[in-house]
């Protein structure tokens, strides 16, 4: 019978020794790359040390399930809670009930069990053992060229003919708009996005705390991808000086990187911030992100926007909503919440830079 217990210095080696057999060799050196900085180096961390458990049977290590404690804001407080993410067994245990073991020890240690992208197996034990399925995230994506509606599987006479007949519809969103208000890329967030953070977190009914060294950590020190950020300062509407902070303060900031992919070049708008009730302030981040993405030669920009308010921005500023396949399991426990509040997500911000999804 396999024991529960935390991870410590001394299993590094066993664990990736299992990550390399479950996953695959390519995996295992991204892993590697990442691991230091995802797991040591979360600010989030309780005590200074990973969270990640570990299921043992004597000296062998034959499970593991690696999370990512985040504080969360949920409905009017703030919990600990944490995105479930590397979850292993090895080969020759799994199917004998030791995931389900592992899911439930982090669940009852967290005031939020939360899990994004599942694998078909994770996403079914989650389903299995009951988990609130509130998923998926909405994916949005804006078209920029011809090439934005290609499809790998169709041949190439219907691709063009399809690019045909979709171009003046392209050419009509993906024309340049002006870039307004004060806008500056920054390599680092300041205190001034933790204020942000505090004035627009009431708008929420569930989001992952966006302070100062949450967003440092998460975009500013990644070892394995470099996103650009953008902010925005100035006054909004209503007098709503940067997030009701004042003039110096940040009103929003967007978050974003290029990526080739096999059907073209994406740009990705990974995370942003602003009012909800604020929507000049996303729709100049948006503008900017079409410059930035149209610079860098992208087909298109695709999000992931959970919230009806921010969506509701993306759409307006072009972006269409296309079908999702980021799974999405939230489970509160450190908060009173009613049965019903999993039914409505509109308040709820989730996108790509959540959990450990853009890796
Ligand atoms: C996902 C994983 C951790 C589950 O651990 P496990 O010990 O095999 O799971 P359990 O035996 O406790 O639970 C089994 C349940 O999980 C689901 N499940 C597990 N693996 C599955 C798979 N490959 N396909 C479909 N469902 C699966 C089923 O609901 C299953 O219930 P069933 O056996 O009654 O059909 C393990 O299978 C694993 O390491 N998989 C490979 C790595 C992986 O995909 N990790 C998830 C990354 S997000």
């Amino acid at each position: 019978m396999a024991e529960i217990d935390h991870y410590t210095p001394a299993d590094r080696h066993a664990v990736d020794q299992m990550y390399r057999r479950v996953f695959g060799p390519d995996a295992a050196e991204a892993n590697k790359l990442r691991w230091d900085w995802q797991y040591l180096r979360n600010p989030n961390n309780a005590a200074g040390s990973p969270e990640i458990w570990i299921a043992r049977e004597g000296p062998t290590v034959v499970g593991q399930y690696a999370t990512m404690p985040v504080r969360l804001h949920v409905a009017g407080r703030d919990v600990c809670a944490s995105w479930g993410m590397d979850v292993m067994v090895a080969p020759e245990r799994q199917r004998q009930g030791l995931g389900e073991v592992l899911f439930r020890t982090w669940d009852e240690h967290v005031g939020a069990s939360l899990g994004l992208g599942l694998s078909e197996g994770s996403y079914r034990l989650f389903k299995k053992l009951r988990w609130p399925d509130v998923g998926p995230v909405p994916c949005l994506v804006k078209p920029l060229t011809r090439r934005a509606v290609r499809r790998p599987s169709w041949p190439m006479p219907i691709n063009r003919l399809v690019s045909a007949l979709t171009l003046p519809l392209i050419r009509l969103v993906a024309r340049s708009r002006p870039v307004e208000g004060e806008l500056a890329t920054i390599r680092r967030f300041d205190d001034g996005f933790t204020a942000l953070w505090e004035s627009v977190a009431p708008t929420f009914d569930l989001a992952v705390r966006r302070d100062a060294a949450y967003l440092n950590w998460k975009y500013a020190e990644p070892p394995h991808v470099r996103y650009n950020i953008v902010v925005l300062h100035g006054i909004g509407p209503h007098g709503a000086t940067a997030a009701r902070g004042g003039a110096g303060l940040p009103r929003g900031y967007a978050v974003y990187r290029h990526v080739q992919e096999p059907r073209g070049r994406v740009t990705l708008l990974v995370d942003f911030l602003a009012d909800p009730d604020d929507p000049d302030a996303l729709r100049a981040l948006l503008r900017f992100v079409d410059v930035e993405a149209r610079e860098a030669d992208s087909d298109k920009i695709r999000t992931f926007a959970m919230h009806a308010g921010f969506r509701h921005a993306l759409k307006k500023a072009g972006y269409f909503q296309v079908k999702s396949t980021m799974e999405f399991v939230a489970k509160i426990n450190g908060s009173p919440v009613p049965a019903t509040f999993y039914d409505n997500k509109d308040r709820w911000h989730v996108t790509l830079g959540d959990s450990d999804q853009d890796r």
